[in-house]
């Protein structure tokens, strides 16, 4: 079975029904845990948008992979719901899904218009380099998405959020390997395109939703939901698993960017007043 039908046989709506909400409205959430749960509800309300600007660029055009990001968005869109869902019933009501994925959007539109020229010029002066980025960078989105899920569900009181985020880093664990798979194979095409996305991601790299936060907040973010050794162990893996891509041997991207994350937070106690609120 290739690496899409898997996912056309296994792609579903995040299933939510059947978790015990009043039970998590009971136990209810750390401050943490809010303010990483509305972090995720914004990025995973934001899929539609990136899914808008991808299909644009004639590189995407592709019936697979344009099947794939159908699929992937229709997902994601419910990992959202679900969230605001969970923080809602918590007593953090959260403004409708779909307003609040405007606002959001609004206040990332800056840097999405230059990210969204990048992408166009890139795609259109090298579309299979281009592809092979996208994958590559959706792949490191992807896994480092599932990795914040499962350190949510390790480490919280609350057993209705450990089971909605172990549901969701399942589905997010298949788009990491859809993404990585894609990038394996496009990357194996020339060493021109390794070095092209080599030099990009190494340089450019920084976690989905940084537009719509403040360094210091996503650094405060980070440092929560990784605490102390975590950070540079998760890191450490998901490099190691790029590293294996053609062209990737030996890089430290990831765990680069936890460290510079770590340095915004070197004065302990800081934290990013949206943050602190909760
Ligand atoms: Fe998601
Ligand atoms: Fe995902």
């Amino acid at each position: 079975m290739s690496n899409l039908d898997q996912h056309l046989s296994a792609s579903q709506k995040l299933a939510t029904d059947d978790l015990d909400w009043d039970l998590a409205a009971k136990i209810g959430l750390s401050q943490s845990e809010r303010c990483a749960l509305r972090y995720f509800a914004d990025v995973e309300g934001q899929t539609v948008h990136y899914f808008l600007e991808v299909a644009k660029l004639e590189a995407a055009r592709d019936p697979e992979l344009l099947t794939f990001l159908t699929l992937w968005n229709y997902e994601e869109y419910f990992h959202g719901h679900a969230l605001s869902r969970l923080l809602d019933v918590c007593g953090t009501p959260q403004t409708a899904a779909c307003e609040r994925t405007g606002q959001v959007r609004s206040q990332a539109r800056f840097k999405a218009t230059i990210e969204d020229w990048v992408q166009r010029g890139i795609a259109r002066l090298m579309p299979r380099t281009f592809v092979a980025l996208w994958m590559t960078w959706g792949a490191l989105q992807e896994g480092l998405t599932t990795r914040g899920y499962e350190e949510l569900a390790r480490n919280t009181a609350n057993p209705v959020l450990a089971e909605l985020c172990q549901r969701i880093a399942k589905q997010e664990r298949r788009h990491f390997a859809y993404y990585y798979g894609q990038a394996k194979l496009r990357l194996a095409e020339s060493r021109f395109t390794q070095r092209v996305v080599r030099y990009v991601v190494e340089h450019c790299f920084s976690l989905v939703g940084s537009g719509v936060k403040t360094e210091l907040e996503m650094a405060t973010l980070i440092g929560q939901l990784f605490a102390g050794p975590r950070l540079l162990e998760v890191t450490a893996g998901l490099d190691k698993r790029i590293g294996a891509l053609p062209g990737m041997a030996g890089t430290e991207l990831v765990q680069r960017y936890a460290r510079e994350q770590t340095r915004l937070l070197a004065a302990p106690g800081e934290l990013a007043p949206e943050l602190a609120l909760g």
